[in-house]
């Protein structure tokens, strides 16, 4: 791409799509050639077109040249934001997942930056010293971890992705801390951990007293950076029209056609939650923005937390650089031969492609894949939003890469071709259940009932078939609307139980008796769409594979138990093995990453 060569020569100052909505003084009379121009417009389109995606992509792209002018500016939006057809614009809103912890670790370095404070924080200081009410299981790690463990992700404990409901605030997450188990010692490892971030969140309202942490952000962050667009609330990116729908592949068959479905709007992950005040979800990824948003967020990581207009100082000096430090390392090995190792510090990585330092992160919540990334030795930042559930994870990866290409006027590399090979591959099959499959030891009218875990909450799991009649009122009321709110998820001949729970990650767990005690345990959501034939369809991206979710069955007299292993401690990615292993043991308890009681 000699093309390339001659970027910063072109005399003229582009404008495309937008300037990102900064006065005309950014751009210093320096001249650029556009890189969202025609080309990639076409590239855009056609891995939209190619890899199916029932939704579309929001892009933002910076550069700066050697004298430290930005040459470009650039912001675009792509394909379908919402599934009645409305196209993304730059202004179109995304849930940007994981990019959300940053502005949770800038948060957090303004405190630390904060000299009224007494006692001081520090990136060292230990949790158990600020917040009160933290406690875990593991001793060392009650005692030891500081911000920075959190950060990256090394405390020991793993995910627990699903104790967290909408319905708590951020104490009753904590609370529930003291109850999970921990799968690898403190500091061993690299394990991903949301409801770390959570707990980082915690810090304003906690050292200021009871400043809500999703207005300290918009006060101190959005707001001085003009951030306009971008917010906690879902309500907020509601109620301006620019927001996008999280988009997924109804009906996809993973084995007929992996890239293939119905589009529809997939149930937005943060919508059951508050304003401007956030929630237990703002930590981790509650943010909502805009590709026009994300190039000034770009340029003020580029300038080390300077506005880029105004030259405010709005992140502290250094606290970026201080986040983007390696402390974990996240992979054992490159994906790919022009790709290092991943190195994780706090909400950031650092990995070198082709020779080139990005500092990044992903991020995904549900019907949502992005990555925002810059080049600090290149002066580039190129953020890719999508609405994308299923594969937005490979196409913003793609786009990014082509974007980084073309900036370096580096030689083109095929990654559509790549990940898509990758992509082909089906999972694993699930094993139906045997014909004849021996009962369990308890019968399935006995295992309906409430179930208990202090880490997780309750819920009461209903036996749907074959029909109970001594259910409860709830578990009538369930049976009498389960076909309607959950469309084809009861299998026929297959002994199932449900249960309802407000998770942002599920609607209703399904537990499919397998053989013996051994259960299969899916995670549905019943998501509203516009139709009125079936005002319903049921969301389980894993429905024909083996998501590895089981439950045991623990019956000890009149007791019982579940025993629940697979994804708890883990991620539920398929032919990606969960990066943390089912524990051993002997007893259900001992195997179980969350083991609940029966108590009703
Ligand atoms: C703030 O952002 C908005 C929307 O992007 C833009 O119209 C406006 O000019 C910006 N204001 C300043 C002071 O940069
Ligand atoms: C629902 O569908 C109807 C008929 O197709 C359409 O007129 C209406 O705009 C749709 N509503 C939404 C919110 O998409
Ligand atoms: C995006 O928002 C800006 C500022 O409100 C506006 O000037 C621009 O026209 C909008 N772009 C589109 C495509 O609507
Ligand atoms: C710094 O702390 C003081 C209280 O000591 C508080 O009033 C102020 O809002 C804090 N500022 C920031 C940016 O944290
Ligand atoms: C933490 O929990 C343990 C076990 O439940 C308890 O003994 C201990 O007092 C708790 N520590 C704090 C600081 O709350
Ligand atoms: C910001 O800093 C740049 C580079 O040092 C300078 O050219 C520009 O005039 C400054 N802008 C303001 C508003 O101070
Ligand atoms: C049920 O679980 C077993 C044991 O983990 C597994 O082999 C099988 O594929 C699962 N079946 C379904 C339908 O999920
Ligand atoms: C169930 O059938 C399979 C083959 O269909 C057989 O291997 C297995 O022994 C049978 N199990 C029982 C308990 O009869
Ligand atoms: C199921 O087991 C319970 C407890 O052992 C017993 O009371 C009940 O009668 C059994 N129900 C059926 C339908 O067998
Ligand atoms: C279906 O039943 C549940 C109780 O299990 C109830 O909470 C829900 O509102 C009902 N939904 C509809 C659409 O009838």
């Amino acid at each position: 791409m000699i093309l390339q060569a001659l970027l910063n020569l072109v005399p003229f100052f582009l404008i495309c799509g937008s300037l990102a909505g900064l006065p005309e003084t950014s751009a210093q009379g320096t001249a650029a050639s556009p890189i969202l121009d025609a080309q990639t417009d076409a590239f855009i389109n056609k891995i939209l077109a190619d890899w199916k995606s029932p939704g579309g992509v929001g892009v933002a792209l910076v550069k700066k040249n050697d004298q430290g002018q930005w040459v470009n500016i650039e912001t675009k939006g792509y394909g379908r934001a919402t599934a009645s057809g409305k196209a993304v614009t730059e202004n179109t809103t995304f849930n940007i997942g994981s990019n959300s912890k940053l502005f949770t670790v800038a948060a957090t370095s303004l405190l630390i930056n904060n000299q009224t404070l007494s006692p001081r924080l520090n990136w060292d200081s230990k949790i158990s010293s600020v917040i009160s009410n933290f406690n875990v299981t593991d001793p060392v790690t009650l005692k030891e971890a500081t911000l920075l463990d959190l950060m990256t992700h090394r405390t020991g404990y793993p995910r627990h992705e699903f104790s967290y409901r909408y319905s708590d605030d951020v104490p009753a997450v904590i609370n529930k801390m003291h109850s999970w188990r921990q799968s690898y010692e403190f500091r061993d490892v690299w394990q991903y951990n949301n409801n770390m971030y959570t707990l980082l969140s915690y810090l304003p309202p906690t050292l200021l007293s009871g400043k809500p942490f999703a207005r300290y952000v918009k006060e101190n962050i959005f707001d001085p950076l003009n951030m306009t667009a971008t917010t906690y609330s879902y309500q907020l990116a509601n109620s301006n029209g620019q927001r996008a729908d999280g988009m997924a592949r109804k009906g996809i068959d993973y084995y007929k056609d992996p890239f293939a479905g119905t589009p529809a709007a997939a149930k937005y992950w943060s919508s059951q939650t508050g304003g401007e005040d956030g929630s237990v979800l703002s930590g981790a990824g509650g943010v909502i923005s805009s590709a026009v948003d994300m190039a000034k967020w770009l340029q003020t990581l580029l300038l080390d937390g300077v506005h880029p207009t105004t030259n405010q100082t709005v992140i502290p000096p250094g606290a970026l650089q201080k986040a983007a430090s390696a402390l974990s390392i996240e992979t054992t090995q490159p994906n790919f031969p022009e790709e290092s190792l991943i190195a994780y510090g706090a909400a950031q990585v650092q990995i070198t492609y082709r020779g080139h330092l990005i500092i990044e992160h992903p991020g995904f919540v549900r019907g949502f894949n992005t990555q925002v990334s810059r080049l600090p030795n290149d002066g580039l930042g190129v953020a890719v939003l999508t609405n994308d559930n299923e594969h937005g994870k490979s196409t913003s990866q793609i786009i990014k890469y082509y974007l980084m290409d073309r900036a370096l006027g580096l030689e083109p590399i095929d990654w559509s071709g790549r990940l898509m090979a990758q992509k082909s591959v089906p999972p694993t099959r699930a094993t139906p259940r045997p014909a004849n499959a021996t009962l369990p030891s308890a019968n399935f009218t006995s295992l309906a009932g409430v179930y208990n875990n202090a880490g997780y909450g309750q819920f009461e799991l209903c036996l749907i078939s074959p029909p109970n009649p001594s259910a409860s009122t709830p578990c009538q009321a369930m049976a009498s609307n389960i076909s309607s709110i959950l469309p084809n998820a009861i299998r026929p001949g297959i002994p199932t139980l449900v249960g309802a729970i407000d998770s942002p990650w599920l609607s209703h767990f399904r537990i499919e008796h397998f053989n013996q005690d051994l259960f299969n345990v899916s995670l549905l959501i019943s998501t509203a769409q516009n139709d009125t034939t079936e005002p319903y369809w049921t969301y389980n991206d894993r429905s024909q594979s083996d998501n590895g979710a089981i439950a045991e069955l623990d019956a000890q007299g009149s007791q019982i138990g579940l025993g629940m292993a697979g994804i708890w401690y883990g991620l539920w990615e398929p032919n990606v093995p969960p990066a943390t292993p089912k524990p051993k043991g002997n007893t259900v308890r001992e195997r179980a990453e969350v083991y609940w009681d029966k108590i009703n």
